[in-house]
């Protein structure tokens, strides 16, 4: 058996190690041959195709990145472009391709899985958007840095006398923002589930100036005001149609400065949240990930991806993976407003 296997979208800390576990578990228990797939999608789109064994998977566990490069290449969109995938996968002599990707690159795989191309996906994301799956790796390793840098953040701001505003990514959830929001213990959280009231904010940040700490407020770049737009710097959007966010933290600084008479700044923790070596959590899901999308290829069960249902990896029809995106219950909002303020 001749197994490809390709990360898309944007990348996170753990993709390497699931390229490792499906490698190390496919050759030496399945005696199977592997073939990567550059930047995502655009690898078996145009042929382009980099050598991949277990001395290629040697000491990249650790590693951010991921060693088959990514991107976020539609080939969906692209005229012709199931056929030419379908051919370049015979031609190549790929049996089954092993997908590892988020909502974008695994709602490609639901799509060839229904045109015959035999698929297993693996969910990534720094996001946590997908349902079926309680976590996807990438999200520990990115609250973990931004929660780092509330705690940094703290100190700079009291020294300051300073209101400071933190933008995180998640795209339109909140998972990133709340869970680093708690374990820093930000003043305000602001997530794209729950529009804010300005007032409400302002009343928050007041009355922690007020017992003499100055506030932090963790901004989800999806967060958006009650009665108004989403905001952002950039209006153009990529080849899924996603618009690119960021501006919703200078956004609110400036609204910030301007309703107290205090200052306020903007850190935009951007691409940091998703670059390094993954936490001790994110390689572990990810190795387990790996194993268990290696079993499904083994088992013949196309069309599904793997998932963490409590402490268990099972497999799910892959348009249960990317069909609804897992949003923060409000309950889950609800229950943090007490540190509000
Ligand atoms: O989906 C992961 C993510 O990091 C989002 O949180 C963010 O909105 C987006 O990707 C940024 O994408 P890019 O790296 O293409 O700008």
């Amino acid at each position: 058996m001749r197994v490809g296997v390709l990360t898309g979208g944007g990348d996170c800390p753990g993709l390497n190690a699931v390229i490792r576990a499906v490698v190390r578990k496919g050759v030496s228990e399945y005696g199977y041959e592997f073939i990567g797939f550059r930047d995502g999608w655009k690898g078996p789109l145009e042929g382009l195709t980099s050598p991949l064994g277990i001395d290629e998977v040697r000491g990249i566990l650790p590693r951010g990145g991921t060693i088959l490069g990514s991107s976020r290449t539609n080939p969906i969109k692209v005229d012709g472009g199931v056929d030419q995938i379908k051919a370049n996968l015979a031609s190549l002599g790929v049996d089954a391709l092993i997908a590892i990707g988020g909502e974008d690159t695994l709602g490609v795989a639901t799509k060839l899985h229904d045109l015959d191309v035999p698929v297993v996906g693996v969910p990534k994301t720094i996001d946590n958007d997908l349902s079926a799956t309680d976590y996807t790796f990438g999200f520990d390793t990115a609250v973990n840095i931004a929660s780092e840098a509330i705690d940094r953040l703290h100190t700079t701001a009291e020294s300051h006398h300073r209101a400071l505003v933190v933008e995180v990514m998640g795209r339109h959830a909140g998972w990133i923002a709340l869970h680093a929001g708690i374990s820093g213990g930000a003043n305000a959280i602001l997530i794209p589930e729950v529009p804010f009231d300005l007032d409400e904010v302002i009343s928050w940040v007041t009355s922690r100036f007020e017992s003499h700490y100055a506030p932090i407020i963790v901004v989800a770049e999806g967060a958006l005001p009650k009665d108004g737009d989403l905001i952002t710097k950039d209006t153009t959007l990529d080849a899924f149609g996603h618009v690119k966010l960021s501006g919703i933290g200078d956004w609110l600084a400036s609204a910030i400065e301007a309703r107290t008479g205090k200052e306020a700044r903007t850190s935009v923790l951007g691409h940091i949240q998703r670059g390094g070596t993954p936490t001790a959590f994110d390689r572990v899901l990810a190795t387990r990930f790996g194993l268990q999308a290696i079993d499904a290829i083994h088992d013949r069960e196309f069309g599904v991806m793997v998932a963490l249902r409590g402490t268990d990896i099972v497999r799910v029809p892959l348009a249960e993976g990317t069909g609804i995106l897992k949003t923060v219950p409000m309950s889950r909002y609800e229950e943090v407003r007490t540190f509000f303020g």
